[in-house]
């Protein structure tokens, strides 16, 4: 089949390539020119396991092509994936729709007759039927589907070639049966698809998120109140987790959630909620937000009292700078967040990533980065563990104690081993878990 991928960020790009790879003809459109260009060389503008060889793959087969022109994607199929941003609105806490807007309007006027535009971004419930109604102007005969994205950035390519499901909102059965067409072979290896209508659709992504977020927001209120009762959080979502009801996944308790996605998804959630009459019923995302946030101030706070009450003259090293090991992602970073606030009260602080220094660097210029864990943390009076990438938990403790003027450290991940931390001489600390050393 020939498609077009409209927007090819994260889920664009990894869109686009899985497409291709599965055998379809693919033209991935941007209006970013550098971002193309990079792409149509058949590299990545991104972190991301797996993506490059697909990448390379799709445009040596000639099946995976990119362009700036929306007029171009108009001639070259009849079905379009739209996946540009829909970010936090400036002024407000609702989704800022001008991206999906633009490209409706630029594209609709090219459509041919019969086309199908599906939107994959994440989108406030409604947004598809209105759509609908303005392409009826711009490009009649045209349709509108929603086939929300679930994919997880560092696993975003085993996600699309092996989803957990599919969820397609259509308005008529010819659009099913292309969506259907489309993911042949995921339906084909069992995975289930959800047919309905395009609001259903488009709630089923923003409660799943918000679900994943309250569940998270969850374990880290518990991890305050077992910082006040003395009692360890981290037991605490084992036993839970080993519930099968409730489930293990999404309760590791730390320092919170961040990414493009969570965080404006909630508001953007509880804002179109309130405009539908409907906020009562989502007024706890706004405390899950609460939480969430809560947790970065906690953990400076933490840090600062660990220093004896000021960071002026400490140095500390900072492990982390995405939002979540495995992608090169640093957008509403907890760790950046922290990272740059111990710097803001006067902290001399050092920043290690494995994979995202340059992001990092391009949106906290100010902030010092180190390329290795070692140069992070000579000379630290403190070290903040803030993002779980594996190469912090292989650290030999006592080589690191070595480099360091003080062996203390705050694991606001918890996922370090404290014992082997303790017995190599550290003092280590956590979130929700009393001290053991
Ligand atoms: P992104 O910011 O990485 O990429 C968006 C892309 O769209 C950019 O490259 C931008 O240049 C391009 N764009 C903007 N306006 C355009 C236009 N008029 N024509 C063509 N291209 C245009 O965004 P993302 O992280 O890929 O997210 C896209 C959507 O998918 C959002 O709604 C997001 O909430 C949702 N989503 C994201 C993820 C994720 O893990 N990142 C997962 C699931 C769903
Ligand atoms: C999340 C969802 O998992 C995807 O299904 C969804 O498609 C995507 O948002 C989206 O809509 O954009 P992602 O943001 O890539 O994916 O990352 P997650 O693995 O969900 O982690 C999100 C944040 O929660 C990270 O900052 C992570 O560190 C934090 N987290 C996750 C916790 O603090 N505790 C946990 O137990 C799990």
């Amino acid at each position: 089949m020939r498609m077009t991928v409209i927007g090819t960020g994260y889920v664009g790009t990894v869109h686009a390539a899985c497409m291709a790879d599965i055998g379809h003809e693919v033209l991935g459109v941007d209006i970013d020119a550098d971002r193309i260009a990079s792409l149509a060389a058949g590299r990545a503008p991104l972190h991301e396991k797996g993506l490059d060889a697909l990448l390379a793959r799709g445009v040596e087969a000639g099946r995976l092509r990119f362009s700036t022109s929306l007029a171009e994607a108009a001639a070259f199929a009849n079905l379009h994936f739209v996946c540009v941003g829909t970010p936090q609105r400036p002024d407000s806490a609702a989704a800022d729709l001008r991206y999906v807007d633009a490209v409706v309007e630029e594209l609709g006027p090219h459509l041919r007759p019969g086309s199908l535009v599906v939107g994959k971004s994440t989108v406030p419930v409604g947004t598809a039927a209105r759509i609908g109604r303005r392409l009826a102007d711009l490009a009649p005969g045209a349709e509108v589907a929603w086939n929300p994205e679930f994919l997880r950035e560092g696993r975003a390519v085993d996600d699309t070639m092996h989803p957990e499901r599919l969820v397609v909102g259509v308005g008529s059965e010819r659009a099913e049966a292309l969506l259907r067409a489309v993911y042949r072979p995921m339906r084909e290896a069992g995975v289930p698809v959800y047919t309905t209508d395009t609001a259903t659709a488009e709630l089923v992504k923003v409660a799943s998120n918000a679900f994943l977020a309250t569940k998270i927001s969850f374990v880290n209120a518990m991890a305050e109140v077992c910082d006040a009762a003395g009692a360890d959080v981290t037991v605490l979502a084992r036993a839970m987790g080993a519930d099968s009801r409730i489930g293990a996944q999404f309760l590791d308790p730390g320092l919170g959630f961040g990414g493009s996605c969570f965080p404006k998804d909630i508001r953007a959630f509880a804002a179109r909620a309130e405009e539908l009459g409907a906020g009562e019923a989502v007024a706890f995302l706004h405390e899950v937000d609460r939480i969430n946030t809560r947790q970065r101030r906690r953990t400076v706070d933490r840090a600062r009292a660990l220093l004896g009450g000021a960071f002026e003259g400490r140095r500390i090293g900072v492990l982390g700078a995405a939002f979540k090991p495995g992608s090169d992602d640093v957008r509403d970073s907890p760790a950046l967040a922290v990272a740059a606030a111990v710097q803001a009260e006067g902290g001399a602080v050092r920043v290690h990533d494995p994979q995202a220094l340059d992001n990092a660097r391009a949106v906290c210029p100010d902030l010092t980065y180190a390329l290795d864990i070692p140069k992070a943390c000579e000379g630290a009076d403190l070290v903040l563990h803030l993002t779980q990438w594996p190469e912090y938990r292989a650290i030999d403790p006592a080589a690191l104690a070595g480099v360091v003027r003080t062996p203390l450290i705050l694991d606001a991940r918890n996922c370090l081993d404290g014992r082997a931390w303790g017995a190599a001489g550290w003092a280590f600390r956590a979130l929700g878990r009393p001290a053991r050393s």
